[in-house]
């Protein structure tokens, strides 16, 4: 039999993209390879995000589509943190999927997926279902469902299909203990908990063996890691420091609750850990941070900024800000704005408030209107894009090291990478960018051998000269005197 194939569509944050490595892992084991074509899929997943209502729309919309063009007996799966956040009546809702699976036992994916071929096979063979039929099992209401209310004791270690061969995401926490009163995580994610140190380790030095170099360590709340098991995010990192191979270590996302001293400490001391901080600030005003139920204040997240900045002058910092909480005055939105200028952060997301199910502000009155919160947005946006911008000049003319993961999507004659602060940066090759097809070769033969020229840099660290730096990404020229690849 030929391997079956799975496409998998993944809407919102690292941990889902996380997640749909193992699920794409561990379904390898049950021969299924992944394709990037949904209509020659056997079996499509939605990995759904909540955080806000476009994301579940967009979910909807995907699901109808492929539901549509479905590959005959072929099966959709629904995974993520809508699943989690309704739980197995969902099957019900949602008629077209064939399988149901939550955050807390995706490791249970391959028996579900088997347990729902078998009822599909049992429907054909009982001639309730035909072998041709252009539909799911959800006539027979066949559909398998499985939602755990929380993660397991143990969490299983499954296989993973990692995408990229040198960058690597490593859960270290799941879940998150606060109640912002906006998040619907608590409800998708569950409560924190920590992976021993132990068991990190082993997985960051079988990377490195596999020659994996820059590692993301991921977590809803990376500052509160340890908690719960009596150790830190500063302390995990001087243990994985050491690990031979591995050039750059970053983490995502931070609380600027759980952030410590010791940690901007840990961080400007180590040199392999990047001087990258994402810390979400959600709004500048405290009475807005009180009813959000942030539990910090703007001066103490001005504290550890002023921290970072006085260790890591260099530092990249980004944060992410809500607008239109329910109740926010337009002086109380001001001092978003402001903050956006006192940090000077390198990035900002922005989003307006989307009402979640199951979380306190959803039933607070909100007297905003859209059309105010869309001025507000487009305000804030432009603040952001303008300090971004002053920040990215400080890259010009300087020599950064970047780790190549592959050809510049919008110019395959370029390469792709990241410099240490996690900035995308795109690289000119002298003598590549310009080149021209030889006599008789075709622009498909011209093509190949750039490739052949340009492979040989992927997963190379390189250092190069940046050429132009706008808020998104950087231009640079490839240093060919310094390259490490071919010196
Ligand atoms: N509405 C709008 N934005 C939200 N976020 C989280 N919940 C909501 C919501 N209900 C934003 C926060 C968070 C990011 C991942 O998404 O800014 O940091
Ligand atoms: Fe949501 Fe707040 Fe937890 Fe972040 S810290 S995941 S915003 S509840």
């Amino acid at each position: 039999m030929p391997p079956k194939k799975v496409f998998i569509e993944t809407l919102g944050c690292q941990m889902n993209l996380a997640d749909t490595e193992r699920m794409l892992g561990m379904l390898d084991e049950i021969d299924y390879s992944p394709t990037d074509n949904q209509n020659e899929a056997d079996l499509a997943i939605l990995n759904s995000c909540s955080i806000r209502e476009h994301a579940v729309h967009k979910m909807h919309s995907y699901i109808g589509k492929w539901d549509k063009n479905r590959k005959p007996g072929s099966l959709i799966a629904l995974a993520g943190c809508v699943a989690q956040q309704e739980g197995e009546k969902l099957i019900r809702d949602i008629r077209t999927i064939d399988i149901l699976v939550g955050t807390h036992n995706i490791h249970r994916l391959p028996d579900l997926v088997l347990e729902a071929e078998r009822k599909r096979r049992t429907n054909i063979e009982n001639g309730v279902l035909g072998a041709e039929e252009n539909r799911g099992m959800h006539f027979q209401r066949a559909q398998v469902a499985e939602i755990w209310e929380a993660l397991p004791e143990d969490i299983p270690e499954v296989p993973i299909h990692r995408k990229s061969k040198y960058h690597a995401w490593v859960n270290i926490i799941y879940g998150c203990n606060y109640k912002c009163t906006y998040c619907i995580v608590p409800k998708t994610r569950g409560e924190q908990r920590s992976r021993p140190i132990a068991e990190i380790k082993k997985e960051i030095q079988q990377l490195a063996d596999e020659g994996f170099k820059e590692i993301m360590l991921l977590g809803q709340n990376v500052d509160g890691y340890g908690l719960d098991i009596g150790t830190s995010l500063a302390q995990l990192l001087r243990e994985i420091h050491p690990v031979n191979g591995i050039e750059r270590i970053k983490f995502l996302t931070s609380h600027p609750c759980d952030m410590t001293y010791e940690l901007i400490e840990t961080v400007a001391e180590l040199p392999k850990v990047s001087k990258y901080f994402h810390i979400p600030i959600q709004a500048g005003n405290d009475e807005v941070l009180r009813r959000m139920a942030r539990r910090y204040t703007r001066a103490r997240y001005m504290e550890l900024i002023s921290y970072i900045r006085k260790l890591m002058p260099e530092a990249t910092i980004t944060g992410d800000i809500i607008v239109g909480f329910p109740g926010e005055t337009h002086e109380q939105f001001m001092d978003s704005v402001s903050v956006v200028r006192e940090i000077g952060y390198d990035a900002c997301n922005t989003a307006v408030y989307s009402p979640r199910p199951y979380t306190p502000a959803a039933d607070w009155d909100d007297p905003i209107s859209a059309a105010e919160k869309n001025d507000r947005i487009r305000l804030l946006n432009a603040v952001c894009t303008e300090v971004a911008e002053e920040r990215a000049k400080r890259y010009l003319d300087t020599v950064q090291e970047v780790l190549i993961e592959g050809l510049s999507q919008r110019n395959p004659r370029r390469l792709m990478g990241r410099i240490a602060d996690n900035k995308t940066t795109n690289i000119d090759v002298p003598s590549i960018t310009d080149a021209s097809p030889r006599p008789g070769e075709s622009e498909e033969e011209l093509n190949a051998r750039i490739y052949k020229d340009l492979e040989p840099y992927f997963g190379q660290t390189v250092k190069v000269k940046i050429t132009k730096a706008n808020p998104w990404a950087l231009r640079a020229e490839l240093q060919k005197s310094l390259c490490y690849a071919h010196s």
